[in-house]
């Protein structure tokens, strides 16, 4: 082995996953399977809606709304979170109603969602709100599990094992 080759190849593959790394503005955590029943019944799944979760990590949320009737679609920056959620859902036997996309949350189209799903921090869903409120048509329903968005109007808020869960609803003029 040359180090001369070898350092400088290892020093770009470091800088190369610290690169990937930083676009995952929050890690990989599982909402609880009890939040997730209470999620989609805070948010009033029917088989009428298109549910979106952004950040849709193993797909639990986006196949378990599929179970309710509802089409899902998941949005995850993560290519591995992705394979193994159309696996899950193939196991649920729902692909055919979901759909995971790999993707930047900041960069998706949300526009189609009847009700939106998310479990990320405090500072991601602020700068996320913006977006929110320009694509969601009025009546969308945004369940968010354990962090408010700031300066929404909450119209519910439950606790499942200990974890808040919001329940907004997009109005006809804008939040802010
Ligand atoms: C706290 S986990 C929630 C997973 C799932 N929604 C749940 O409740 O079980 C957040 C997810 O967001 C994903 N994520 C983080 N930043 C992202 C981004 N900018 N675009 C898309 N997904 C992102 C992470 O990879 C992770 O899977």
């Amino acid at each position: 082995m040359n180090p001369r080759r070898t350092i400088p190849a290892v020093l770009a593959v470091l800088l190369l996953s610290s690169l990937t790394l930083a676009q995952q503005d929050v890690p990989f955590l599982e909402s609880p399977d009890s939040v997730v029943e209470a999620m989609l019944e805070l948010g009033q799944v029917s088989d009428e809606d298109v549910v979106f979760d952004l950040g849709s990590g193993d797909g639990r949320i986006v196949i378990a709304a599929a179970r309710a009737g509802a089409r899902g679609v998941g949005i995850e920056i993560e290519a591995d979170l992705v394979e193994l959620s159309r696996t899950n859902a193939t196991e649920a036997g729902v692909a055919e109603r979901v759909e995971f996309i790999e993707q930047d949350f900041f960069e998706s189209d949300v526009s189609e969602a009847t009700v939106l799903m998310m479990y990320l921090w405090p500072q991601v869903n602020r700068r996320l709100a913006p977006m929110l409120v320009e694509q969601l048509a009025p009546g969308t329903r945004v369940v968010s599990h354990r962090y408010k968005i700031q300066g929404w109007r909450e119209e519910r808020r439950i606790k499942v094992e200990g974890r808040p869960i919001y329940l907004y609803i997009v109005p006809d003029s804008p939040f802010r």
